[in-house]
């Protein structure tokens, strides 16, 4: 790879633990914590792609969708304690990073390499969780879909990004661990690198695209140096 104009990064579930909420509140949720996680998460995307889809009219930004799938999860599974939700809801306003994502920011910076978020979050959301992270310094531009009104996977979101640097999709390298948000910004030209902290079977045709896959963000460095 050349080195790029920059490395724009998704944020939850690739620079921020979505997971973190719910495991911190493991001993209340029980040992289901990690599917009801996973079934908010899916939830959360689905009100996205959903009030997509269904026009500008039905937008609701990210913390709402979100909010929304707990209350979906907490009433499907019957869990009718509400200062709990708030508490994730809290939680979720500042999730932690992967270990390993402030040295890699910081190492791309040291490299010259520019750096952005490009997220589904709110400004606030995405403002609140980097402070909490203290990886507000290392990040040069923060683009959140609220400017376009629509989430992910569109494109209006991606051409954010291309806007933002002023270059062709093709000088930017897109980061995400989610497979369908690599597969749009790979359908839009970008470069783009996945993250795969568990093992997954491959979707889109990634793999056979040539899209790298990493394990964590540590290598990322050396990838786009
Ligand atoms: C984001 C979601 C998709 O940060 O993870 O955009």
């Amino acid at each position: 790879m050349s080195a790029p104009e920059a490395v724009i990064f998704d944020a939850y579930g690739t620079l921020l633990d979505i997971n973190a909420a719910m495991a911190a509140q493991a001993a209340r949720l029980g040992p289901r914590w990690e599917a009801l996680s996973a079934e908010w998460r899916a939830k959360q995307l689905e009100y996205t792609w959903v009030r997509s889809l269904t026009g500008a009219a039905h937008h609701e930004d990210f913390w709402l969708c979100t909010r929304d799938a707990l209350d979906f999860v907490f009433a499907r599974h019957g869990i009718a304690d509400r200062a709990l939700a708030v508490d994730l809801m809290q939680a979720y306003r500042t999730l932690p990073p992967y270990p390993e994502v402030p040295a890699m920011l910081q190492g791309l910076r040291e490299q010259g390499i520019g750096t952005a978020i490009l997220s589904n979050g709110t400004p606030g959301m995405l403002a609140d969780a980097l402070e909490a992270a203290g990886i507000a310094p290392l990040v040069d531009e923060v683009l959140s879909v609220e400017e376009v009104g629509v989430f992910k996977p569109d494109p209006r979101v991606y051409r954010l990004a291309t806007r933002q640097y002023g270059c062709p999709p093709d000088r930017l390298v897109f980061v995400s661990a989610n497979a369908w948000d690599a597969q749009a910004a790979h359908a839009f030209n970008m470069r783009v690198v996945r993250v795969k902290r568990a093992a997954a079977p491959d979707e889109y045709g990634l793999d056979a695209a040539g899209v790298p896959v990493l394990r964590d963000l540590s290598g990322l460095q050396d990838l786009v140096a």
